[in-house]
């Protein structure tokens, strides 16, 4: 995707990070920060309304302003550096983050998680199939620290499904009644900060009860 600005400025690396001050990480350039956060914005504003298209969803999941509003989340960036006349282009955006989530486990118990999510996921459409996805999310999991059986899906395509299936082997995933997808392993082995919540505890009429 082509931008009136040069996306080169903003990116220096193919895969960049971004969180909620929409500043890339380890930006150096020479804009100044409003501009960077402005300019960050319409990227994933456009990115996010293509995903969206994309999925056939009524409603953006992701733009610069719900990416500044919300804590949390990361948004990964894949670029091609050489495309529109030397100024790069956005190819990719891929969005995670933790989300507090009652999940079932195998055996349909309710279980409170906080996991790792994989939000939206997004590659422009003359370069799906050439690898773009699988580079995007090498990396995020690289970043996060994760294996994507540690992830849950929020509402995965078709597409994204088969993206799973051929690149991580996944394929049984566990019911739930929500719109996360996890999949078998998810809850066996988990990394401590995956862990479930530890439920708050509160002394309530000189008992300590579990709220
Ligand atoms: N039909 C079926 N499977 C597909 C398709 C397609 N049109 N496109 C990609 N895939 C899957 C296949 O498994 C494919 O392997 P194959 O070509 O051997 O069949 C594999 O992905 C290709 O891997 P990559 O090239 O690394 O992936 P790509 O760059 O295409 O990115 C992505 C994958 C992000 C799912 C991309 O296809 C896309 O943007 N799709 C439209 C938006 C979308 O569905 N996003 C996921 C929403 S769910 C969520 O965000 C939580």
């Amino acid at each position: 995707m082509d931008f009136s600005f040069n996306v080169n400025t903003l990116f220096s690396e193919e895969i960049s990070v971004v969180r909620s001050d929409l500043i890339p990480e380890g930006y150096s350039g020479e804009l100044n920060h409003s501009l960077v956060q402005q300019q960050v914005s319409s990227i994933l504003d456009a990115m996010g309304e293509a995903s969206s298209k994309a999925q056939g969803l009524k409603q953006q999941i992701t733009s610069g302003l719900k990416f500044r509003q919300t804590e949390g989340q990361t948004a990964y960036i894949l670029v091609d550096k050489y495309s529109n006349g030397g100024k790069g282009s956005v190819i990719g955006l891929l969005k995670v983050g933790h989300k507090t989530l009652f999940l079932l486990d195998s055996e349909g118990k309710s279980q409170e998680m906080i996991p790792n999510c994989v939000l939206d996921f997004y590659v422009e459409e003359r370069r799906q199939r050439s690898g773009c996805g699988k580079k995007l999310f090498e990396y995020m999991l690289y970043k996060e620290g994760t294996h994507p059986r540690y992830m849950a899906i929020d509402r995965p395509s078709i597409k994204f499904i088969s993206f799973l299936k051929k690149h991580y082997g996944l394929v049984n995933s566990i019911p739930q009644v929500n719109n996360y997808v996890v999949f078998s392993g998810f809850f066996k082995d988990r990394p401590q900060d995956c862990s479930p919540t530890p439920k708050k505890a509160r002394i309530i009429m000189g008992k300590l009860q579990y709220v």
